[in-house]
């Protein structure tokens, strides 16, 4: 059966709002299969409108009734909303709706989770409330009445009146429905507060459902203060309420979400303790607790005027929360972090069916643009454009954006504009970042003659979907030149390169030097530069840029992967002296250490592989990896139980940079180690673990080595009783099963008791697993295709925006031999030729197809 058309909306069809809301008034009387909302909104009409249509958005809303101005109406009822010939005037529009919270498996607008009542209303989830202009330029003042028989009944802004079974709230800042949030249920607070540098107190609060997390909420609550604290320091931004509600809900689509004053967040987005959460955790949690509250700025008092504007407060966000990871913990370790997921993931969706603009001109569903563009992308632009003007001029546009439009709906051209009027520059020709799709090559050619060296850069994106030719882009391209000893004899130096071919010279020089191009990652391009294999050598020893030296001993490990799949090469021993000098260079940070360590990964392999003109096969792509980490082991044999010895961490856990990454560097080793010496010492350090780093790293070493049988059934018989722990285990599993297992794998544990099809992170946990096993999913058999092609038909009637974002996995397939392509087809074709399939699925499945 065909499924309909897709409907396709365009940042060119913009019109403004026909009314505008002053105030919302809601009451919840809760009730998991029966809740009614019974609404009373101001509407006034909007003089800037150029239609003067009066239509509320709704979806599975059951109607009871309407008035306007107390009188009762028969509005015009779709499935998209209701209708109806309103007043030109200012008027009071009620309505009452019922709701089933319990049924709703989709976590968006109210559901249900454990007992649980929350909402999820970013991006279009409002409308499953209640009939609302339910789009970001509508911003309203918004009162909650909440009545349920629970003891926490939450929303946004701050108590106004509190009896059994009833709440009031009241939350002065005008916001889109979109930054609405309720949460009601059983729930249990740590609480602390946060005095504000002019002087408000704010109290704080972590909410979790009693029995088992309360422990896990003490390192949130420490990142919430140094979140608030950092945006007064650097942005000199304050928190504009007197209260800050943080719920922690097991079912959630996403990673968290920024409703104004009441964050929600996925449980594995804000629980950690030593015993359950690893080192990443812990920095990821602090990343998105970070996120979410400089959301509060950018975003909310702040909001976008469209869903096209999205990188306008996610890329600016990311942006924010990237440097405030960079200065608690390491810039260094978080640029080449940073760098690793835009190559991974942005980079990947760039050179596939579902690359698009950062500011995308054209979707069917908002939710499917979430993605590494919009995030990762939007924060490289922002990067970059400070680059550009400099850190003065960045934070006087930053001063003048806030300034400018607090309380606004904006859009990128606004955000530009505060840059052009701060620094006189004319941003035209950087404003084809937001619109032009793709990831240049720079291809770099040098000469050198007479003291002078010269640059010869080239720009070139290829084409993309929808966009088949490309203009030049606006590239900073951070330069520094080294002598034969290592010294710099041209520190650090920003090109701006304007034109597609460009060449920059460097006068005055006594010799030949060798150059260190796209310092600290300067633009999210691919650098094509035939550099010999002793000039990166040369550059993993010797650049004082710490991103471009682990650049080089990467640039050094993905030749060698290549050629060891072309051309059956061995590792020679230059690569693996110089991977042995940094292994050994105690004055260099273990966490950078353990990141020069780490290898490609096999899917960067079959990029690369790829990008040269090659059809990967990821079978021996696997098999070279393996056969390089036994080479490295065995070559650094003699290092590996000195370093992995001196990266004992003494005392008791923190998760700390610096211990953190001890133990990264200790748990590389291991993995390494295990391959020489059977496991011994990983199974000690599993059995002897007092922290979910050190116990999950063991783990993983042994079944790296295809042993750990014991050690999984014992994790199990500890953890079992909680769940984030165990999503490791189930993801676990997946992810390092051998090739032909894998599918067999995740389908058996899909039969597991634990397994949850409702539950997103479980989801995720096993078919993620999946999908990150590269050699396993795409096992020639085909069996991880047609696994997860069944699993995603039967999730997405439930759970669309999950099913949506996990078929992905397939993003790559063209990439691929013909055998496989077929079989993916067929795979892909069997999930769009299901009657009924959601928009979301519908929108990705199609464009995966191309
Ligand atoms: N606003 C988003 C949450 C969201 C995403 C709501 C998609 C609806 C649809 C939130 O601020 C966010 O970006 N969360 C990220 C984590 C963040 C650290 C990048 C997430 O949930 O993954
Ligand atoms: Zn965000």
């Amino acid at each position: 059966m065909k499924n309909p058309a897709p409907q396709t909306i365009y940042l060119s069809d913009y019109t403004p709002p026909a009314y505008l809301v002053d105030s919302v008034h809601l009451t919840f009387k809760l009730g998991a299969t029966d809740t009614r909302v019974i609404s009373r909104i101001a509407f006034r009409p909007n003089p800037d409108a150029t239609s003067k249509e009066f239509f509320l958005h709704g979806q599975d809303l059951r109607f009871i009734g309407a008035r306007i101005d107390g009188a009762p109406i028969t509005p015009d009822l779709s499935a998209e909303g209701l209708r109806y010939n309103a007043p030109d005037a200012p008027f009071v529009f009620e309505a009452e709706v019922e709701i089933s919270p319990s049924t709703n498996t989709s976590l968006e607008g109210l559901y249900m989770s454990n007992g649980m009542y929350c909402t999820q209303c970013e991006a279009e989830g409002f409308r499953k409330i209640t009939y609302y202009p339910d789009r970001p330029d509508v911003m309203a003042v918004f009162t909650v009445r909440i009545e349920g028989d629970l003891p926490v009944l939450l929303s946004n802004g701050n108590p106004v009146a509190q009896g059994e079974g009833w709440a009031e709230w009241h939350d002065p800042w005008p916001k889109p429905a979109y930054l609405f949030a309720l949460v009601a249920g059983d729930l249990v607070a740590l609480s602390d507060s946060f005095t504000t540098r002019s002087g408000r107190k704010v109290d704080l609060n972590i909410w979790v459902r009693p029995g088992g997390d309360e422990a896990k909420r003490a390192f949130g609550m420490e990142a919430l203060k140094k979140s608030m604290a950092w945006d007064e320091e650097v942005y000199g931004r304050e928190y504009d309420l007197d209260l800050f509600n943080i719920v922690a809900v097991d079912d959630f689509n996403m990673g968290a979400m920024e409703n104004k004053g009441l964050n929600i967040f996925n449980a594995s987005a804000v629980l950690a303790s030593p015993e359950t959460a690893t080192d990443a955790d812990f920095e990821r949690i602090e990343a998105i607790i970070a996120h979410e509250y400089f959301h509060n700025w950018t975003g909310n008092r702040i909001t976008c005027r469209d869903w096209f504007q999205l990188c306008l407060k996610e890329g600016l966000t990311v942006f924010r929360d990237q440097q405030f990871t960079g200065d608690m913990r390491s810039h260094a370790v978080k640029r080449i972090d940073d760098a690793m997921v835009l190559r991974a993931h942005q980079f990947r969706e760039d050179n596939g069916p579902l690359a698009h603009p950062v500011r995308p001109d054209s979707f069917v569903e908002i939710n499917n643009f979430y993605t590494a563009t919009v995030y990762e992308k939007g924060a490289e632009v922002i990067g970059m454009l400070k680059l550009l003007v400099g850190d003065a001029d960045y934070a006087k546009a930053l001063d003048l954006y806030f300034d400018r439009h607090d309380g606004d709906a904006a859009t990128i051209e606004d955000w530009l504009r505060v840059f052009e009027d701060v620094t006189g520059r004319d941003l035209r020709q950087f404003a084809r970042w937001y619109s032009q799709a793709g990831t240049p090559r720079l291809t770099v050619n040098e000469s050198y003659a007479d003291g002078t060296y010269q640059l010869h850069l080239r720009q070139e994106t290829p084409p993309t979907p929808g966009q088949d030719t490309k203009k030049p882009l606006v590239l900073p391209i951070a330069v520094g030149l080294l002598n034969e000893n290592g010294a710099e004899v041209v520190p650090t130096t920003v090109l701006e390169m304007t034109q597609a071919e460009q060449t920059f010279s460097f006068a005055g020089l006594s010799g030949k030097p060798t150059a260190s191009i796209l310092r600290n990652f300067s633009a999210p391009v691919i650098v094509k530069h035939d550099k010999t294999n002793a000039e990166r050598a040369f550059l993993l020893a010797h650049d004082t840029d710490p991103f471009n030296r682990w650049d080089a001993g990467r640039t050094l490990a993905q030749d060698l992967l290549m050629r060891m799949v072309c051309d059956n090469a061995t590792p020679d021993t230059g690569f693996l002296n110089g991977l042995a000098a940094v292994l050994r260079d105690d004055t260099l940070d273990p966490a950078f250490r353990a990141l020069v360590l780490r290898l490609p990964s096999e899917e960067d392999t079959a990029q690369a592989l790829f990008d040269a003109g090659h059809t990967p096969d990821p079978a021996v792509i696997n098999d070279v990896h393996e056969t390089l980490k036994l080479h490295i082991a065995q070559h650094l044999q003699d290092t590996l139980p000195r370093i992995y010895a001196d990266m004992t961490v003494e005392g008791p856990y923190t998760p700390d940079a610096e211990p953190a990454g001890k133990r990264a560097l200790g748990n590389a080793v291991l993995a390494l180690q295990s391959k020489l010496d059977g496991g011994k010492a990983a199974a000690q350090q599993f059995a002897s673990a007092d922290n979910m780093t050190q116990q999950l790293g063991a783990l993983r070493a042994l079944l790296q080595i295809a042993k750990g049988e014991n050690e999984l059934a014992a994790f199990a018989a500890q953890w079992g009783h909680d769940r984030l722990v165990m999503d490791k285990w189930f993801a676990l599993q997946v992810s390092l099963a051998p090739a032909d297992q894998a599918a067999a794998t995740a389908e058996r544990l899909t039969v597991h008791p634990d397994f949850d099809i409702k539950n997103p992170n479980r989801f995720r946990a096993v078919f993620g697993g999946l999908r990150v096993n590269t050699a396993g999913f795409h096992h020639r058999s085909g069996a991880g295709y047609n696994l997860l092609a069944d699993w995603l038909i039967r999730l997405d009637p439930l759970n669309p925006q999950t099913t949506a974002r996990m078929i992905t996995a397939f993003d790559t397939w063209k990439r691929y031999d013909m055998e496989r392509q077929r079989k993916i087809r067929v795979a892909l074709e069997r999930i769009a030729g299901t009657s009924g399939l959601s928009g979301d699925t519908n929108e990705m499945v199609t464009r995966l197809l191309g």
